[in-house]
Parts: structure tokens; C-alpha cells; sequence
């Protein structure tokens, strides 16, 4: 072959490959700030996972950003970018990855005949000529020591005698990684173990084989750890299993699968830290408003819940009974320190260490600060929210392009409701008056009033949906709201394609603060869209797979 095998996996070892920045974020509505993807590539890197797929560089400024600022930020894990067989993408993709001291470039290229035809409208031939050319490409601009990835899209639909040539031809002009996309979620597990094995016995001396398993048929994970079982090295996985549709294989099952019943699989190394396993999913769910199911494998709530009796006995005496692996495995800790408004900044960093977060400086003044404000309204602070005020700091790091300064309103059972806002936007405060069917609904109307004349246009609420945090009646509520902005709808009031949709997320005990605060965090993200700040999943990423 001429292209070097890159890095390669250790022997016995899966390299684990996160594209939760990238394939995660694909999902609607999922859209993350350039410093929300930090934050989210910060936990990544403590739970170190070997490689982070930070986005798709060619798709829009704010991916291509987040990407190099990720590469920038991150030392000793892999950051990888996605690039299509195609005039400037892998480029574009070099140029972000280039500051990494890991770099790990992504091509792909469609290579069912239900793609090659209908879709990219191309022969076999064609795309496999596209896919050599960009590997080359890629081989020769990153040097021996990169990681150069090659993604078959759609491989499990792919004749397999084709898909075979297309490997083999890449790993021989330098993909040191091949990847078997079974991008729309249909194969079976023996089904897919069977083309894992086919490939890894074709290339898998000279090239690491990767899965790349979606969901539709529930069977994402069970067909990545079948895959592995058939000598696959790399899985491609998302935190809470993320992802378009319904999703990617998620990374808590499959790595704790992995360190559960490791005598199932003969390469089953993996350095990930699986306590930061909870803290990832929290901090993923919070960001992108995706939340976790209750009965989710490991990280949902009722994950470790033993509600009936049989069992609760059963754990008392031996946890062994019902559990296959310990809370604590996962960084589902309970604590013994309480906290309230007599409590130090020392106690509270004691606490918080003893909930997984190691905190100091001004990250742990900044918290020390707001749980003190919030132990004025509550007498005791629960864990959760301890937790809530961490994740909130996590969504902090955008510039605020409006900042709302006051509220009221007035409501009353069967009388309507009319509010009155105060903001400043770009710097310049505006007030605004309005009435609606409700308090939020007469809040919400001012806010489009006071920021429409400056922005030209303002958020539309798509989703508004209120949580307690914890139990009692001064709970804090959380607020995660749903916007899209209003020149991206039609005259029919229905969003055009590729909309963008952002999350905005708000904590107060006061559940209509929390409201606005959610609200007008939405509308900042999407103003950052417009300075290229933030991605646009559904209006970049989607549209460039195409
Ligand atoms: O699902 C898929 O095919 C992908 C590829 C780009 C790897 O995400
Ligand atoms: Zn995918």
C-alpha cells in the first residue's frame, strides 16, 4: 500500500470514536454554540473517549469554527472532521483539524446503488475514482502519521463485492481507517458482523475497521457489538445515543457492554473513564434539550431504580442480585454533605466533588455565588440543584446579543394576561408592552415586539416544555423552549427547509423568569447563527450530505 497505517488501536483494544459534535448534532433542534461544543468536547476529553468527531467543517463558518477551536483546546485525543469526496470539503477539513496534534480526517462518499443513482446520480466507477482521488489527496496534505478515514455511506445496502473493491482501493491510496456505515439502520446483527468480518478479512491487515451503526430498528447497539465481535477496532458512537431520526449507538451501552462482559469480545480495551458517564449524558441532554428517557440503559433515571419489593430486598441483601454494574461505575453518586446558605465556599467545592465535578477559581465562585442567591429562596439545595446550576454554567459562554433586564405581568383566571418587558439588544435597551393568553404568552409577545425592529426578526416558540428540578414546593424550574426565527417561515407561518431550531434553557424558581430566561437564550443562539458563532445542523449539515 502507499499510504502509512496511521496511529492505528493497541492490540486487544476498540478504539472509541464520539460523534455526538457531529452526527449527534445532526438531529433537529440539537444545534450547539461554538462554546456549547467546547464544553461538550471538555467532557469528552475527561471521559476520554480516543477520538471526537467535532463537525462538519464545510457546512457552515460556525462548524468549521468549532471544529479548529476544539483542535486548538484538546491535547492527546484524536479530533476528527467530516469531509464529502468533493472539491473543497477535505480542504476545508484540513484547515480545521490542522492545529490538532491528533488529527483525524473523515471522507465519505455513497456507495449503494439506491445512492450512487439516486441521489448523487453517479456510477460505481465515478465514486470509487472520487474516493481514491480525495484519500490520495488527504495522505499526501496531512503527511504518514494522520489518521485518514474513508466511510462507505450507506455500506450495508452496498453490493458487497463492490464495497470490497471500494475498501481496498482506498486503504491502498492511504486510508488507515474504513468505516461501514449502515446509515439508515437496517441491517441485523449477524447480518453485519458477517460484512464487518468480510472486510476486516479483505483490508483488516493494513487499514483499522470502524462501525457505524443508526437506530431505526432499535438494533444500533447490538449490531455494533456484533461488528466488534467480528473484529471491527473502532465503534462510532453518540453520548445518550444522539443522532438524526433515532439516533447513533450510544457510547454508555456500548462501552459499558465492552467493560461489563469483557470475556465476549477478544479485543475489548478501553481507556474511557466511565464514571464521567452520567455528567456526559447530563450535560449533553441539557445542551441540545434532548432529555433522556427514564428507562434509557444506564444513564436513565430509573436506570439503577429498584421499585419493587422482591427487589429492593433482593439489592439490600446483595446488590449483586439485580445489579450487573455498580451506580458509582457510571458516576451516579449520592452525597452526604448538605448545602445552605450558612455553607462555605470549602464545603460547597466538597460537595460538588463528591457529585463528580472538580471545581475551583472562578468557575466555583461563579457557582458558589448563584447557590447561595438560590439557598436564599430555598432553605436546602437538593442535589439536583447543585447539578442544574452546573449545567447552566455550561450553557453560559455565548455572547448575549439581548439581555433581558426586567418583566412584569398581570394575569387573572379567565381575564387574559398583558406583560411588559425590558431588554437591551445589541447594547441599546427597549421596552415593550403586549397581551397574550396567558402571563408567558403576554411576555413572550413583548419580547418579539422589542426585538423584531433591531434583529428583523424575532423567535418562534416551536417547544416549550417545564420540569421540576427536584421535589417540594419552591422546586427550581427548568424551562427548555424550542425557536426558529420568524423570517425563516413561509407566509403560511410554516418553516422553510432547513429552518435551523435552537435550544434555549431557563432555572428559576420562578417559573415565568425561567420562561423568558429560556426564551431569550434561544433567541441569542439564534442570533449567533447569523455571525457564525454557532452551527446550523439542520440548515448546514444535512443539506451538505446531499
Ligand atoms: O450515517 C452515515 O452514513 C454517516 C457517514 C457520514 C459516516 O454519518
Ligand atoms: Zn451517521
Amino acid at each position: 500500500m502507499n499510504g502509512a497505517p496511521g496511529p492505528g488501536v493497541a492490540t486487544g483494544a476498540v478504539r472509541i470514536f464520539d460523534t455526538t459534535l457531529r452526527d449527534g448534532e445532526q438531529a433537529p433542534g440539537a444545534g450547539l454554540t461554538v462554546a456549547e461544543k467546547l464544553e461538550v468536547a471538555r467532557q469528552l476529553a475527561k471521559l476520554k473517549v480516543d477520538v471526537i468527531e467535532a463537525g462538519f467543517p464545510a457546512a457552515s463558518e460556525g462548524d468549521f469554527e468549532a471544529v479548529r477551536q476544539i483542535a486548538l483546546a484538546t491535547k492527546g485525543v484524536g479530533i476528527a472532521a467530516l469531509a464529502r469526496c468533493k472539491d473543497g470539503d477535505p480542504q476545508r477539513a484540513i484547515d480545521a483539524i490542522k492545529v490538532s496534534d491528533r488529527p483525524h480526517l473523515h471522507l465519505f462518499i455513497a456507495t449503494s446503488d439506491i445512492h450512487l443513482t439516486h441521489k448523487l446520480r453517479t456510477t460505481r466507477e465515478a465514486a470509487l475514482a472520487e474516493a481514491v482521488k480525495w484519500v490520495k489527496y488527504a495522505r499526501e496534505k496531512l503527511g504518514r502519521d494522520a489518521e485518514v478515514e474513508f466511510s462507505a455511506e450507506d455500506a450495508s445496502r452496498t453490493d458487497h463485492d463492490y464495497l470490497l473493491q471500494v475498501y481496498e482501493a482506498v486503504v491502498e491510496a492511504g486510508a488507515s481507517t474504513v468505516n461501514i456505515p449502515d446509515t439508515v439502520g437496517y441491517a441485523i446483527p449477524s447480518e453485519y458482523a458477517a460484512l464487518t468480518k468480510l472486510v476486516v478479512d479483505r483490508v483488516g491487515r493494513d487499514a483499522t475497521i470502524s462501525v457505524h451503526c443508526h437506530n431505526d430498528l432499535g438494533l444500533a447497539t447490538a449490531n455494533t457489538l456484533a461488528a466488534v465481535q467480528a473484529g471491527a477496532r473502532q465503534v462510532e458512537v453518540t453520548i445518550n445515543g444522539l443522532g438524526e431520526r433515532a439516533g447513533n449507538a450510544s457510547l454508555e451501552e456500548v462501552v459499558m457492554a465492552l467493560r461489563t462482559r469483557p470475556g465476549q469480545f477478544e479485543s475489548h480495551d478501553i481507556q474511557v473513564q466511565t464514571e464521567q458517564l452520567t455528567s456526559a449524558s447530563r450535560l449533553v441532554s441539557y445542551l441540545t434539550g434532548f432529555a433522556v428517557q427514564p428507562n434509557k440503559a444506564i444513564v436513565g433515571a430509573n436506570a439503577f431504580a429498584h421499585e419493587s419489593g422482591i427487589h429492593q430486598d433482593g439489592v439490600l441483601k446483595n446488590p449483586l442480585t439485580y445489579e450487573i454494574m455498580t451506580p458509582q461505575s457510571v458516576g451516579l453518586v449520592g452525597s452526604s454533605l448538605t448545602i445552605g446558605k450558612l455553607s462555605g465556599r470549602r464545603g460547597l467545592q466538597a460537595k460538588f466533588a463528591e457529585l463528580g465535578h472538580d471545581l475551583s477559581g472562578e468557575a466555583l465562585d461563579a457557582l458558589y455565588r448563584e447557590a447561595i442567591a438560590l439557598a436564599d429562596v430555598k432553605k436546602e439545595l437538593t442535589d439536583a440543584d447543585l447539578l442544574a446550576l452546573v449545567d447552566k454554567r455550561a450553557a453560559t459562554g455565548s455572547a448575549a446579543t439581548i439581555e433581558l433586564l426586567d418583566w412584569s405581568v398581570a394575569s387573572s383566571r379567565g381575564g387574559g394576561s398583558s406583560g411588559r418587558v425590558e431588554i437591551r439588544v445589541n447594547g441599546v435597551e427597549a421596552s415593550a408592552e403586549s397581551t397574550g393568553n396567558g402571563p408567558v404568552d403576554a411576555l413572550y409577545e413583548a419580547i418579539d415586539k422589542a426585538v423584531a425592529p433591531t434583529l428583523g426578526w424575532n423567535p418562534i416558540l416551536a417547544e416549550y416544555e417545564i420540569r421540576a428540578v427536584s421535589e417540594g414546593e419552591d422546586a427550581q424550574g427548568q424551562v427548555t423552549t424550542k425557536c426558529r426565527r420568524s423570517n425563516d417561515l413561509d407566509a403560511e407561518g410554516k418553516p422553510l427547509p432547513n429552518a435551523p431550531m435552537v435550544t434555549g434553557q431557563g432555572l428559576s424558581t420562578n417559573i415565568i423568569d425561567a420562561s423568558l430566561v429560556a426564551y431569550v437564550s434561544a433567541a441569542n443562539k439564534l442570533a449567533a447563527l447569523e455571525s457564525g458563532a454557532a452551527s446550523a445542523p439542520t440548515k448546514g449539515s444535512r443539506e451538505a450530505m446531499q
